[in-house]
């Protein structure tokens, strides 16, 4: 059947009105989930292709990522929806190795499928794949290979796929290690990307600090050295209500008088920022023009109505500023530092840049040609920054290309001859299943799999490391650890552990038990109200 065909039934499945139980649940949930991994095989690795979304209320979005993709994506089915929430809980355990879960998952539970058909009892298929998971992570274990600094570039590298570019993993690795020094660990909160249109990814810089969209007011200084920064919650003005509340104007004098007052609590709050120090003024609400006026007259820096609440945050995180509420009672303790503050203008927007920071906050600007591959450019470095990040914890790599599959295959094929003959079928089925990451790496390069995969095993009898080098220049087989295509090993692990858990939720469905939508239910007491009324006007009077 055309795959596009499948994938559609999926997304518009009709299950709601049906409440399925025992195999007819079971396999609605296994054919969903495996349809679901199957469409994602096609953008693993350098050489994966792009899905296009174009769901109705929702811009235009192309991607690789599957953790973007499959959020995207409207689902319906249950099961469809259960590895949503795999692919969401992979992404904030490691970061990377999303589409590897996903593919591994499917396969898993495609194969489940077979051996149910065959007469295994789903029970004892699980049990078998939970055996094949703990042996396999005892041989990731065994394989994996300690790295040091300098071998963090290839993980980067690996983990950027065809974007692999020697500068944007510098510069990758300069914000996630520095985050790591200056705030004693690689949390990724720390770090902002941004994706700004226009230009390529070779554009793309690190502020050591934060950045805010927006420009300074056009009558503030637009560069600030040694920037001590305030960070405003409220709007620094005065409301109506607040000056003339309960009060009842008789003439002239006394508006101007009342005037006079705002005027002086304006003063008093600018007087405030002042004496704490502040030169740069970021507020999240309007600033009076009269205030304005005051601070661009001291050579502050001003920007307001800024709204983005996280890029405030991320803002204070960098420059160890405090939000400040209660502009009164604003102290020095509340500002935060920069050595730089600038407004800049890259391709057609205005950012306000804050460089120089020094509390462990940092940001990458990604440039892309257009909105779509800047964004695509934001996703893929994101997935490098989380994958680096978490390798520095642990700082151990596996080949990757497919050779770690390879490798975990023919050694869990060999130690499942010691198991009992069911159990056996289902670790077997689980290494054919891990071998669906080189087969789909060689499919998307254009090889024969079936040949590529002969070739691998055999290789393999002698060299673990043996796996799809892909270059610019083409793809061949080669030895990974040595051509540096690594993947770190807690990426490898969770693809893993995440895999096994979201087949085993599925094979183990014994029954879809769909509750009315809110639609469905207003339909229902509507349809009944209306039977009440037309019952009422049959009755005799
Ligand atoms: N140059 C290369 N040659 C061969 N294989 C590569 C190369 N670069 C990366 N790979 C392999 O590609 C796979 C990763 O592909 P990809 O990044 O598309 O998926 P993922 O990491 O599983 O998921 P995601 O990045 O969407 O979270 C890994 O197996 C990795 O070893
Ligand atoms: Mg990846």
């Amino acid at each position: 059947m055309d795959r596009r065909f499948k994938l559609d039934s999926l997304l518009s499945v009709d299950i709601k009105k049906e409440r399925l139980s025992g195999e007819a649940a079971r396999e609605s949930c296994m054919v969903a989930a495996s349809i679901l991994s199957k469409s994602f095989s096609s953008q693993l690795g350098p050489k994966g292709l792009f899905k296009l979304l174009a769901e109705e209320a929702r811009p235009l979005f192309i991607s690789r990522d599957a953790h973007s993709l499959m959020t995207g994506l409207m689902l319906e089915h249950p099961a469809a929806k259960l590895m949503v929430e795999l692919v969401n809980a992979q992404d904030g355990e490691v970061g990377d190795g999303n589409t590897s879960t996903v593919i591994v998952a499917g396969e898993l539970i495609s194969r489940a499928r077979k051996l149910i058909e065959e007469g295994l009892n789903p029970v004892t298929i699980v049990e078998g794949y939970r055996m094949a998971a703990e042996r396999a992570e005892e041989i990731l274990n065994e394989l994996a290979v300690p790295i040091m600094k300098n071998d963090l570039p290839a993980i980067v590298n690996t983990s950027l796929k065809d974007y692999r570019s020697d500068r944007l993993s510098a510069q990758i690795i300069e914000v996630v290690t520095r985050i790591k020094e200056q705030y004693g660990e690689a949390d990724t909160e720390r770090i902002a990307v941004h994706a700004i249109e226009g230009g390529s990814l070779d554009d793309s810089f690190v502020v050591n600090g934060a950045t805010l969209f927006g420009w300074a007011l056009p009558s503030s200084r637009k560069r600030v050295e040694n920037a001590k920064i305030a960070i405003l919650e409220k709007p620094l003005e005065i409301g109506v209500s607040d000056a003339l509340s309960g009060m009842r104007i008789k003439d002239s004098k006394e508006l101007s008088r009342c005037f006079k007052e705002e005027e002086e609590l304006l003063r008093s709050m600018v007087n405030r920022i002042l004496h704490a120090g502040a030169n740069v003024v970021v507020s999240m609400g309007s600033i009076d023009v009269r205030a304005q006026g005051m601070l661009t007259h001291e050579g502050v820096f001003i920007t307001h109505h800024y709204p983005e609440y996280n890029d405030l945050r991320h803002l204070a995180r960098a420059t160890g500023a405090k939000l400040v509420n209660d502009i009164l009672s604003i102290t020095s303790d509340d500002l935060g530092e920069a050595e730089l503050v600038e407004e800049r203008r890259i391709a057609e927007e205005e950012i306000i840049i804050f460089d120089g920071c020094k509390h462990g906050s940092a940001t990458l600007i990604i440039r892309g040609g257009s909105k779509q591959l800047a964004d695509e450019h934001k996703r893929i470095v994101y997935t490098a920054i989380a994958g680096l990040a978490r390798t520095l914890e642990d700082m151990r790599a596996l080949p990757g290309g497919g050779a770690i599959e390879v490798e975990l295959a023919k050694r869990l094929r060999a130690w499942a001859t010691r198991l009992e003959s069911k159990k056996q079928l289902a670790v077997e089925a689980f290494a054919d299943a891990l071998e669906a990451i080189p087969r789909a790496l060689a499919t998307n390069a254009g090889l024969d799999q079936i040949e590529i995969l002969t070739e691998l095993r055999r290789l393999h009898k002698k060299t673990p490391s043996m796996g799809l080098y892909v270059t610019e220049d083409g793809t061949k087989i080669d030895d990974t650890l040595e051509k540096g295509v690594i993947d770190p090993f807690v990426v490898k692990r969770q693809m893993i552990h995440g895999a096994v858990e979201a087949a085993e939720l599925i094979i183990l469905v014994d029954g879809i038990l769909q509750d009315k939508t809110r639609e469905e239910k207003l339909e229902e007491s509507q349809a009944i109200e209306r039977i009440a009324e037309d019952d009422e006007e049959e009755l005799p009077a």
